[in-house]
């Protein structure tokens, strides 16, 4: 906990969270690492994250970046309680607005799937680089919305649609466009209806998976300052994963670079664009200048 114990609002904060793919062996701890690989050429078991320590503050966009592979989905999975991990922990402080403390911090990996569902729908919103992922593309927009206010336990239809509307209305979609189906929206007004069903239920932490990488640059741009007006006016905490430092650059305070499964470095974002110190960073600073 020393990190954690360090910063002072921090919400959620994971603990030595660890993830394989497989059996393991004795010799994967030996055979794999940040410059070994995350596959133990032994016995084929794949070590997506190892030992990860991060603790978000209320409020701020941390932002986890690595190639292809290194980790980071994975990483948001076990955040979204959807992949779990072998071992570590996942803690939470439910804070009020001025950061004070209303709970005790849980562990949320010991909450049984019932209550990891209710903490999912209720306290976590998430966004995909693909829609489909994110979104019922046999639903409305506003259904969309529906679909997660419902689990997070809404139920008056005029209150659930006020939201949808007020969404559409955050994420700058024509309101009027409520009862359209997704198929016929573009790429970037699809990652706005994916925003406004992850911020329907007033999440305490929002996840964004690549969410720009599969947009054009212009499109991509009108995203990153929409993630920049939602942070500012809603003091969103936010965990950010991008394979682009450029987009990190622009929305995250603070940077953990990931490579095959391990934090390679972690700081202010200024300070690892300015000063990156593994051989790593230095690689990935280089090719955004
Ligand atoms: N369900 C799975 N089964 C086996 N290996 C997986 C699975 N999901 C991810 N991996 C492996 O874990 C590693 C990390 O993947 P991922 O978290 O998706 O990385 P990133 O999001 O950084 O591209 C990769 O080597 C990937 O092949
Ligand atoms: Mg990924
Ligand atoms: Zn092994």
């Amino acid at each position: 906990m020393q990190e954690i114990s360090t910063t002072k609002r921090w919400v959620l904060a994971a603990e030595q969270l660890t993830k394989r793919y497989g059996a393991g062996c004795s010799y994967c701890e030996t055979l794999t690492g940040p410059e070994r690989g995350n596959r133990c050429p032994v016995c084929g078991t794949v070590t997506a994250c190892a030992n990860i320590n991060f603790a978000l503050e209320q409020g701020e966009i941390l932002g986890i970046v690595g190639e292809s592979g290194s980790g980071k989905s994975t990483l948001m999975q076990m955040v979204n309680l959807v992949v779990s991990a072998e071992s570590g922990a996942l803690w939470y402080r439910e804070v009020d607005t001025a950061g004070q403390l209303v709970d005790e911090p849980m562990n949320l990996l010991t909450l049984d799937r019932y209550a990891r569902r209710t903490f999912r729908n209720q306290r976590l919103g998430i966004v995909y680089q693909r829609p489909e992922l994110g979104l019922n593309m046999k639903f409305t927009v506003g259904g969309n919305v529906a679909e997660k206010l419902l689990l997070a336990g809404w139920r008056n239809v005029g209150q659930i649609r006020q939201r949808a509307s007020e969404l559409m209305h955050l994420t700058e979609l024509p309101t009027e466009r409520i009862d359209d189906d997704p198929h016929m929206f573009s790429g970037g007004m699809l990652q706005r209806v994916q925003i406004s069903k992850a911020l329907s239920s007033n999440p305490a932490v929002l996840l964004l998976d690549e969410v720009t990488s599969g947009l054009d640059v212009s499109v991509q741009a009108r995203v990153l300052d929409l993630i920049k007006h939602i942070q500012w006016e809603l003091k969103i905490t936010m965990l950010l994963v991008s394979h682009d430092l450029g987009v990190i650059k622009q929305l995250a305070g603070r940077t953990m670079v990931m490579k095959n499964g391990w934090v390679v470095e972690s700081g202010l974002t200024d300070q690892i664009l300015e000063d990156p110190q593994h051989p790593y960073t230095q690689l990935l600073v280089s090719s955004v200048l």
